[in-house]
């Protein structure tokens, strides 16, 4: 049975591995285990047979804005509506805060244009989200898409 909840410590090495097989193929950017366990109150992650096999974090950046990050589903996995689940899922949690605008910036534009998302111009979010993006060793090319959702 898979069942979606919070992310535990227990699940970080699990969570770490299935971001790194993506990040290795340069689907996502690479995330340290340190990172993971310091924001770890921000993933959800769905079991199945006591076993990570897709996950996902909301970061609240602003008051009126979130954004949607980290999401992988196991390869094996895909295709099965579990990216569509750990979305909706990070919105409702965005909706419970009081936030009504997400957005992402993802490799994979075209599922979340499936979702109902928005391709802007990544020049329109905050520069406060810019912080992220400059310590990353891919910036200034890295060519993620920005997009984004009213909630
Ligand atoms: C992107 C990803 C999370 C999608 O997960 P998934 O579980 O396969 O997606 P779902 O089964 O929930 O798909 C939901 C819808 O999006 C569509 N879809 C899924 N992947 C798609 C893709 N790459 N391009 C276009 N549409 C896609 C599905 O066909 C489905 O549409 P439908 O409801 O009309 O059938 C998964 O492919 C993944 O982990 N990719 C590698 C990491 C990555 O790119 N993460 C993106 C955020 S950085």
């Amino acid at each position: 049975m898979t069942i979606i909840r919070p992310a535990k410590v227990t699940d970080i090495k699990g969570i770490h591995e299935i971001i790194e097989y993506y990040a290795s193929n340069k689907k996502m950017l690479h995330k340290s285990l340190n990172t993971l366990y310091e924001d770890i109150q921000e993933f959800v992650v769905l079991e199945n047979n006591n076993k990570v096999i897709a996950c996902g974090a909301l970061h609240v950046s602003w008051e009126d804005l979130a954004e949607i990050k980290s999401l992988a589903v196991l390869d094996e996995y895909q295709r099965q509506g579990l990216g569509r689940k750990i979305v909706s899922n990070l919105q409702k949690n965005a909706k419970k805060l009081g936030i009504n605008k997400v957005f992402v910036l993802s490799f994979n534009p075209e599922f979340f244009v499936k979702l109902g998302y928005k391709k802007i111009q990544k020049d329109n979010l905050p520069h406060k989200i810019w912080r992220e993006c400059v310590d990353c060793h891919l910036f200034p090319g890295c060519g993620e898409i920005a997009l984004t959702f009213d909630l």
